[in-house]
């Protein structure tokens, strides 16, 4: 008898242990295997949209201008967005070679494209009078991409969230902020965020990414807390079992609190690790300085530097999302038009070395100018080149590793000889490299790439 209270006593506390940090259980490999349609679909696009379409500079302007809820009313009042077209931002993104697309369903300002019952601050009750996302989600599935929802945690409309020191009415002093903060209550807000995210995960059908942001724990702060983040997580993953989450939730240490990480408007030096292991991630960056339409800004990038952040990004084994910034008429701004157009052009017949590829395998050294990706499933090595070399092109360590060589965009055979030329000074290759004879003029490709059939 006592053996068995004892053996029921150790149980029951085993059981205790495991209960509590346990958000999401899962193996390894079933993430990896959960992961895999993003893993290999490597470019998507982010869409800010919203009601700061209309100042038109910048979708924090109701913080940097301080604007309060009153000031703000005004775009509000005036949205609609009567050349709103999803199916024609759908196309763009398909053409462009994107496998996903993941959309603001409410940003910092606490607006909502979705039809909302927990708020009368939604498309619907603007002059356009429609749910934005309803559509959208219908066109870009029909497209063929998976859907995200990007979801702002923080809200500058909501009359319960606290002021804090990122919100448009930031405090100077201790004093002031708990003057301000007398009547608002974090638990009414908590309970809102909740609402909608449950909202949004019901009404759409199957959601493939969730985007939430963002935590700034700290003073005058807000974390894992004031979202009540691990509840809220449980209730994603129960909603939709599937879905892919970001790692803006402040839950960076717990197990299952996150799926990939996301350096935004930042290239990595290299894939990123955690205690020595490579972690998912996704680099998201603007084609210009703003995410929400900036009709001024003119820093934009151009075609090679958005190919190369894509090719980089999958050399290191991530992913990139790029974003655009609709404008108030609900059209794509002519710019990324553009953009999205010339990186359409490029993937059409390149894209086998972006889509199921990954950091090629550490022996294999990058010849000087170019990026390499690989295809683990295939064996076959990309060289991208991106200063466009003359003739002799040297691969270092490659002699008896390659069966075939040839140029990605057309298939045009690339012929493996002793490097050509006369009186050649210095050691142009070592015993284990290889030569490839490389034809004078760059083919008419912003970025030609190599294939290298590998042994
Ligand atoms: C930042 C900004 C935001 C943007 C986001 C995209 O956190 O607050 O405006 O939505 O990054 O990653």
């Amino acid at each position: 008898m006592r053996t068995l209270i004892t053996l029921l006593a150790v149980l029951l506390t085993a059981c205790t242990l495991f209960a509590q940090p346990a958000i999401w259980n899962e193996t390894e490999s079933q993430k990896t295997e959960r992961l895999k349609w993003w893993t290999d679909a490597r470019f998507g696009m982010f869409i800010h949209w919203g009601i700061y379409a209309l100042p038109a500079r910048h979708e924090w302007v109701k913080n940097q201008e301080r604007l309060t809820t009153e000031q703000y009313q005004k775009y509000f009042d005036n949205f609609n967005p009567d050349l709103y077209n999803p199916r024609e931002w759908a196309k763009m993104a398909r053409e462009a070679g994107m496998k996903y697309a993941v959309i603001t369903t409410k940003h910092h300002d606490g607006f909502c494209l979705f039809e909302s019952q927990y708020t009368g601050y939604d498309a619907v009750n603007t002059p356009y009078g429609r749910d934005l996302i309803r559509e959208w989600v219908d066109a870009f599935r029909a497209e063929g991409l998976k859907v995200g929802f990007y979801y702002s945690l923080i809200d500058w409309h909501h009359p319960h969230f606290t002021v804090d020191r990122v919100h448009p009415q930031r405090a100077g002093s201790q004093e002031e902020y708990d003057r301000m903060n007398e009547g608002r209550d974090m638990n009414i807000y908590r309970q809102y965020l909740k609402n909608q995210v449950r909202e949004i995960l019901t009404k759409y059908g199957k959601i493939d990414i969730l985007w939430l942001d963002y935590s700034y724990p700290g003073e005058n702060g807000k974390g894992r807390d004031d979202w009540d983040s691990v509840e809220l997580l449980r209730m994603v993953r129960q909603l939709q079992p599937g879905i892919i989450i970001n790692d803006r939730l402040d839950l960076k240490d717990m197990p299952g609190g996150w799926d990939f990480t996301t350096p935004e408007q930042f290239k990595v030096q290299s894939w990123p690790e955690i205690d020595g292991k490579k972690i998912p991630w996704e680099t998201c960056q603007t084609f210009s300085g703003s995410w929400g339409y900036y009709r001024d800004e003119h820093t934009w990038k151009d075609t090679k530097q958005l190919l190369v952040l894509l090719i980089e990004s999958v050399s290191k084994g991530g992913n990139l999302l790029l974003n655009v910034g609709p404008t108030a008429r609900g059209t794509f701004d002519y710019r990324a038009v553009e953009a999205l157009g010339n990186m359409g052009e490029w993937m059409k017949y390149n894209s086998r070395s972006v889509y199921n590829c990954t950091q090629a395998p550490e022996w294999i050294e990058a010849p000087e100018h170019s990026l390499l990706t690989y295809n683990p499933e295939t064996k076959r090595l990309y060289i991208h080149l991106l200063d466009y070399p003359l003739t002799n092109f040297r691969l270092p360590g490659l002699k008896g590793k390659v069966k075939y060589a040839q140029f990605l965009h057309d298939a045009s055979e690339i012929l493996i000889t002793a490097p050509y030329g006369h009186h050649m000074q210095g050691s142009i290759a070592t015993e284990n490299d290889l030569n490839l004879r490389l034809p004078v003029i760059k083919p008419p490709v912003e970025i030609p790439v190599i294939e290298l059939f590998l042994e």
